[in-house]
Parts: C-alpha cells; structure tokens; sequence
C-alpha cells in the first residue's frame, strides 16, 4: 500500500494502476461502515483508492471540526491489512492552497434537510468530492447510504458535470442493536449511548406502520415524532418523509417510495440516520 500526501505524487502513483479503480472517499477514523465501501470496492475494482481528509469547507462555525476524532496510523493499518492499493492523506493547503475561491454548488436537492440544518455543508462536501474526482479520476466511487442526502447530491454533481464515474451505494453498517455506526458515536456517554437506539427504533416503527398499509406521509412523520419524543435524552431536529429523488416533503407514499430521514440531538451530539421504503 501506498500512502501519499501531496497532489503530484497521487497523480504519479494513479497513473501507474491499469484496470478499473475504485475511490472510497473519507474523513478517516474507520469503522465497520467506512471498511464496508473499501471491501466492496476491492471485490468490484482492479485497484482500491482511499482518501482520508477531514474537509473544513463541509463545517459549519458551531460544528465539531477540530475535535472530529483522528487516527490515522490505526486508519492505514486497517486499510493495509483489507489490500488497500493507494492512500492520499492530504494536509488541508494541499486541497485548499491560498486564493482558493472555486465552489460547487448543487442547487435544490441541498436545500432542504441536512442542506437547511447545515448551510454550506453540502457546497464544501461537493466541492471536495469534485476535486477528489478529478484527483483519482476513479471509474467507480463509494458511498454510504447512511448519508443519503450526500449520496442524492453527489449523484445530481456527476450527472451535471459529466463526470466518468459510477456512484455506487452501499447499505448502513449497524451496531447489534441498530445504531448506525459513526464516529460521532464515540462522543456518546453511556446513558446517551442506550438513549441513541430511538433514532432506529422510530424508523424501524415507521416500516412496521408502512408495510400495514400506511401510506399518508405525515401520519408517518408524527409516528416517528412520538417515539423520538419518548426518549429523554434525545431531541429531534428534524424528521422526514421525502420523494426518494427530489428530496421533497411527501404527502402520500407512492410509486417511487420514500426516504425516511432524521437529525437528532443525544446530549451535544447530533445524529442522523435513514431508511427507504
Ligand atoms: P465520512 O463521514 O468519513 O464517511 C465516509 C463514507 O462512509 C461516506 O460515504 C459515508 O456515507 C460512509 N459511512 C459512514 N458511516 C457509515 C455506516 N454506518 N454504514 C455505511 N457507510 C457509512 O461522508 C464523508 O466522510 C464526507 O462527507 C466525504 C464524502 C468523505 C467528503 O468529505
């Protein structure tokens, strides 16, 4: 495995890989869901690529960028040892050199959600994951359906630009008892910890609701409401029942089926976490 860290010396090392590549972009302290994309992408792809950068541009002013937690010798051991052909680990000038002042910024599919509860997020997650593109130029990219407003905007971002990659999605690596694995769940106290399974355990109640025959929308987004409002310890942000696609607030279920989504406070940790129907 090759770990590199400037901008030229990952465009030499990618210029050496014949065959399909495939990129798994992160921001580093790996668990079970970032190591599922990368052996997805080792079974899928002739040369696996990791990035790992945890982006400023994708924080907000009151959010956790300096004490998103980092690891990085434990990160490369764990890449190595799945046969990981290539890490960049840039430091931030590298990706952001002074004078820097070009953005991408995906329009509709940003506003609502994430987008709303985060201004800017999304123009900093699409600009890196831009750039991190056209760094690799990787025939595949994986992502995780955990954040699966980022996957719908960085699907629209390759459809608009014309970039040469197939998104590829992979499903939400969970604890046993259904918590979305994040590293933002190693900022959770104990009592939060057992606090944090309402986020699956409304969703998961939501289904059973949908698969009985509920198909009005906000009959299922007070379903949802209610069992995050029996948990003490949790406050909602927001929650959603949205046009899988679009990302537009439904009234019924239909055809297309729906995105079930959540932010929700444990303590000062903000989690989120999904499913389709
Ligand atoms: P990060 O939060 O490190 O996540 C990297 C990738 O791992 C994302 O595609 C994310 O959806 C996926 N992932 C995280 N938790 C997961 C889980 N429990 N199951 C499955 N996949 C999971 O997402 C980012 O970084 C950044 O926004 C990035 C795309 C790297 C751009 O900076």
């Amino acid at each position: 495995m090759q770990t590199v860290t400037t901008l030229t010396e990952l465009r030499q090392a990618r210029a050496a890989f014949a065959g399909r590549l495939g990129l798994v972009p992160t921001m580093g302290f790996l668990h079970a869901g970032h190591l599922s994309l990368v052996e997805r992408a080792r079974a899928g792809c002739d040369h696996v690529a990791v990035s790992i950068f945890v982006n400023p541009t994708q924080f907000g002013p009151g959010e956790d960028l300096s004490h998103y937690p980092r690891d990085l010798d434990r990160d490369l051991a764990l890449l190595e040892s799945l046969g990981v052909d290539l890490v960049w680990a840039p430091p931030p000038e590298e990706v952001y050199p002074p004078g820097f002042q070009t953005w991408v910024f995906v329009e509709a599919v940003t506003a609502p959600l994430e987008g709303k509860h985060r201004p800017g997020h999304f123009r900093g997650v699409a600009t890196v994951v831009a750039k991190l593109f056209s760094a690799f130029t990787p025939q595949r990219a994986y992502f995780g359906q955990k954040d699966a407003q980022q996957v719908v905007v960085i699907r629209r971002m390759v459809q608009d630009l014309n970039f040469p990659v197939e998104v590829i999605v992979c499903p939400t690596v969970r604890e046993p008892d259904g918590l979305a694995l994040s590293s933002r769940n190693t900022h959770l106290g104990p009592a939060e910890r057992q606090a944090a399974t309402v986020l699956y355990r409304a969703l998961s109640t939501a289904r059973q609701a949908f698969e009985a025959g509920e198909r009005d929308a906000e009959a299922l987004r007070a379903g949802l409401s209610s069992t995050l409002a029996s948990e003490p310890l949790a406050r909602e942000e927001y929650v959603s029942v949205a046009h899988p696609e679009t990302l537009a607030e439904l009234s019924e279920v239909g055809e297309a089926g729906a995105l079930l989504s959540m932010a929700v406070r444990v303590g000062h940790t903000r989690l989120i976490d999904n499913i389709v129907l």
